[in-house]
């Protein structure tokens, strides 16, 4: 057997997890919508508070997608971003991966909408579906394809309009959520920000508590489903607080463990931007400082598959991310899933 060639990555530590050709997120972008809904023009439309959802939540305002725009315009906004980012063409792509729990149909798949819009006429292109936690899953199959070199450009995007599903009449959870995208390039580009590795959990025993019951094969759209409300998204918050907090803490502690890396030693964490008070209680548990923390809910709400990536292009893109920086991400959504990854920037 020929021996594999060494990793790219300065962090020697981090050479052990080596299985393959290393993969770098070469570039981010992100795109949100230019419509701003806050909390004050929540209080006209439900009965809430500013207070309330500032307190609960921490969030002020999200975004909304305008009427014509669907989740493969949102994509491939923050694709093209990602891609000039990159300095590359969308004719170098291989291949197109959408994380997103809410496609401009059943199918096609959003992908290959993104595939068309860009002019990305060489790449595969296919969705993947684990709600929150969508990005790592896509950085994860994405860095597969690279590291068998079975691909040399994989486009990751994590995209939603979840003001397409949401119930306006549900307090519960209207005032959660928004409409974003963010996407990254993948290479093996030796220098460039190495992943170092990526960590995905799943259990589906939990999936009723996070759902949209109606609208699929179990229970197909007709006027019943329709009358009951149950194409909208339903959450049982408490029960989904709950469980956030551990699953996030523990993918954190062993993509730390995997690469023998202390908290200390990570210059930015990049929470899924579901709740302040998740956020502050993982990294609690963590024992991370306030400062590592990059937050930015207060304005996108919870963008779903989009959170991470607008979050880690934002952070970029601020200066808050500097070269050779270790930023540790970490998610969690429905199915439940979870997924965390450290990437050297
Ligand atoms: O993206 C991944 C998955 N999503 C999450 O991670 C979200 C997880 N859950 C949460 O973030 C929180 O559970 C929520 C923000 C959804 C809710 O916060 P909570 O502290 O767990 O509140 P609660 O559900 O226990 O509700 C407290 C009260 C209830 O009233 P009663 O029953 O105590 O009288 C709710 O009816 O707050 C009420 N309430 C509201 N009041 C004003 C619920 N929503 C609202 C609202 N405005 N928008």
């Amino acid at each position: 057997m020929n021996p594999q060639p060494r990793p790219v990555f300065k962090n020697p530590r981090a050479q052990y997890e080596f299985r393959g050709r290393p993969c770098s997120v070469v570039a981010v972008g992100s795109y949100t919508p230019a419509r701003v809904l806050t909390n004050t023009d929540l209080e006209k439309m439900v009965q809430t508070s500013d207070e309330w959802i500032t307190t609960r939540t921490g969030i002020k305002e999200r975004r909304i997608a305008a009427s014509d725009e669907a989740t493969s315009d949102l994509a491939t906004k923050a694709a093209q971003r990602a891609l000039a980012n990159a300095g590359l063409q969308a004719e170098q792509i291989d291949l197109i991966i959408v994380a997103t729990v809410t496609p401009d149909m059943l199918f096609p798949s959003t992908a290959c909408l993104v595939q068309e819009k860009l002019g990305a006429r060489r790449a595969a292109a296919f969705d993947i579906e684990a709600a929150c936690s969508g990005f790592i899953y896509a950085l994860e199959i994405g860095q597969q394809f690279i590291m068998s070199r079975t691909y040399d450009t994989v486009l990751v995007i994590g995209a939603e309009k979840l003001s397409s599903i949401v119930d306006w009449q549900d307090r519960n959870t209207c005032v959660l959520f928004g409409d974003g995208a963010g996407a990254a390039v993948l290479q093996n580009r030796p220098g460039s920000h190495g992943l170092l590795t990526v960590l995905m959990g799943a259990d589906g025993s939990k999936g009723s508590v996070l759902c949209v019951p109606a609208g699929g094969s179990r229970n197909p759209a007709s006027p019943a489903t329709l009358a009951q409300r149950l194409h909208y998204l339903r959450m049982d918050g408490r029960e989904t607080f709950k469980y956030a907090v551990s699953a996030m803490y523990n993918a954190a502690r062993e993509v730390l463990r995997r690469c023998e890396l202390s908290i200390d030693q990570i210059a930015c964490i990049i929470p899924h931007q579901a709740n302040r008070r998740i956020i502050d209680a993982v990294a609690e548990r963590l024992n991370a400082r306030p400062g590592q923390l990059f937050v930015n809910l207060e304005k996108y709400g919870n963008t779903s598959a989009a959170s991470v990536a607008i979050a880690l292009d934002e952070a970029v893109a601020s200066g808050r991310i500097k070269r050779g920086d270790l930023v540790l991400l970490v998610a969690f959504g429905g199915g439940f899933t979870w997924g965390a990854a450290v990437i050297e920037w």
